[in-house]
């Protein structure tokens, strides 16, 4: 990259980051997602969902359940395929989390700045190192470059030209080097303490004891949950491989640096399906899952340009996806990650990793065996689409947030309709005339269908801001024409054009919007 491709990258990442920082302020004012224990200062890495953020969320939920689970694509054969849902418990027995290996492999490297007392992933931190081999180098976590980082390579290496550095990942260089470096949030060199790994499952104590015989942990992801109950489902609802298991909870992972809003948090939620398929199909059927859940993607209103499919390199492979084809990320565009991409949704093939395991630590046989050709057993080959409620929530709220300079509301959220929070806003011009009365009758009559909000008090325009600051793609107002001829208009939120329609044709008009 040059420097002058460099400076104006800075600029586009400062106003992407204004974005964030405005996306994020909407979230708290209108009532989507709150800092958990605000009150109390907050607890970092946990965050609440008020009415609008548990609305937007429960539709991207549901919307994931419907089409995997009540109406599952077609398959290969142009059949559809055959996933059952569960919902197992958060905390297993803890034998569970040895045979997956995260006792023994779910750690990141993490170092402290004995100055800042601020603690990094050694994993994301880049260190700047100049060529000329000056005793000095710089680290940041590895976003783009912003001006005070580039002056802070300037002061300390000599050069805030990129040409003169080699860039390298914290934890792959020798420890040789940590005294030379100057941390992302200090000014002096040194101060990084050697990496350490260090285990991202939250440990709690099950029983009154509380001696490490009670040990266990709260699930660092959904998935285990739907190994250990492979066999009780296939025992009770007569399906053979190739079929999935899908299940939508909470995860918990005790992150060493959650940031970014509700991207990495230490508590989030999980919506993953693990596709059980014969071994020699599992290639076939790798790539059909990438597929549909890149589509499913888009169809939620997440844009190409914004999205990217990336194969994990070698060294970042998870411990149960080394064999096999791997994992591929569809990643997103979010505005803390511009230009960059950031892991949205991940598709492993596991091999037989987790059921061969449970097979070993638990005693109990995993194979499928054919009724039909007992003599055709073998462990199935697991496909897993792991995809994160809250992290998509962000990526549909980032993709919606719309800068308007022309509008009241200087911004609008231009949510696919079907997950909008609220669909409809009812709202009389005035507050007398009988204007109330037929609102009221309206919103008795939409709030069975849609998620519909009566709203009677300020002026038009500023009800108007206020529905576009929350995404509600339709506005029905009822006026004076209304009292005489049984008419309402209908104001798109995207267009702002408004359109009569007969007050009895408002529900089936708003009813045809809500595709995807
Ligand atoms: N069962 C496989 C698995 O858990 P993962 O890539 O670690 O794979 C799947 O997680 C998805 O869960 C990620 O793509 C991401 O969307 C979401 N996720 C993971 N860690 C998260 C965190 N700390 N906060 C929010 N979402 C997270």
């Amino acid at each position: 990259m040059t420097n002058l491709q460099a400076k104006e990258n800075v600029k586009l990442i400062k106003e992407q980051a204004t974005n964030m920082e405005d996306l994020v302020a909407l979230c708290k004012r209108r009532g989507f997602v709150f800092r958990a224990s605000d009150i109390y200062d907050g607890i970092n890495g946990f965050w609440d969902y008020g009415h609008l953020g548990i609305l937007l969320k429960n539709n991207i939920r549901d919307q994931w359940w419907h089409d995997m689970v009540i109406a599952p694509p077609l398959g290969l054969d142009g059949k559809p395929l055959h996933i059952v849902g569960l919902d197992s418990s958060i905390v297993q027995n803890p034998k569970t989390w040895e045979a997956s290996g995260h006792i023994a492999g779910f750690k990141d490297p993490m170092v402290d700045c004995k100055e800042s007392k601020k603690r990094y992933r050694a994993d994301h931190l880049l260190v700047y190192i100049p060529k000329n081999k000056e005793n000095i180098a710089c680290a940041f976590l590895d976003d783009e470059l912003t001006k005070a980082q580039l002056k802070k390579l300037k002061k300390h290496c000599g050069s805030d030209n990129l040409d003169d550095f080699e860039v390298k990942i914290l934890s792959e260089l020798d420890c040789d080097i940590l005294k030379y470096i100057v941390a992302p949030d200090v000014n002096i060199a040194g101060s990084l303490t050697e990496p350490k790994s260090f285990n991202l499952m939250f440990k709690t104590y099950v029983g009154a004891a509380a001696t490490e015989d009670d040990v266990a942990y709260l699930r660092p992801e959904t998935a285990q949950g739907i190994f250990l109950n492979y066999r009780n489902i296939m025992a009770s609802s007569r399906i053979k491989p190739p079929f999935g298991i899908a299940q939508i909870g909470k995860a918990f992972r005790n992150e060493v640096t959650p940031r970014n809003f509700i991207y990495r948090s230490r508590e989030f939620e999980q919506m993953e399906m693990e596709w059980f398929c014969p071994p020699d199909e599992a290639k076939r059927w790798f790539d059909f899952w990438i597929e549909v859940r890149h589509n499913w993607w888009k169809k939620m209103g997440v844009s190409s340009d914004n999205m990217l499919i990336r194969p994990h390199e070698k060294d970042e492979l998870s411990h149960y996806a080394k064999e096999g084809y791997g994992t591929v990320d569809i990643e997103y565009r979010f505005p803390f990650t511009w230009p960059n991409f950031g892991e949205l949704e991940g598709i492993a093939h596991r091999c037989d990793f987790d059921l061969s395991q449970h097979q070993k630590f638990s005693g109990t046989k995993m194979e499928y065996v054919d009724p039909q050709a007992p003599a055709d057993r073998y462990i199935p080959h697991v496909i897993e689409p792991a995809a994160g409620l809250t992290r998509g929530m962000l990526a549909i709220l980032a993709e919606a947030y719309t800068p308007d300079p022309s509008r009241p509301s200087k911004v609008y959220m231009k949510f696919k309709p079907k997950l909008a929070p609220i669909k409809v806003a009812i709202l009389p011009l005035v507050n007398k005339d009988g204007m109330p009365e037929i609102a009221e009758k309206l919103y008795m009559e939409l709030r069975e269908y849609f998620t519909a909000d009566l709203d009677i008090k300020q002026n038009i325009g500023k009800r108007y801001a206020r529905h576009d600051e929350i995404g509600t793609p339709f506005c029905v107002t009822i006026d004076t024409d209304t009292l005489t001829d049984q008419t309402v208009t209908i104001r798109n939120r995207d267009t702002m054009l408004q359109k009569r329609v007969s007050l009895s044709k408002v529900k089936a008009y708003i009813s045809e919007q809500l595709i995807l």
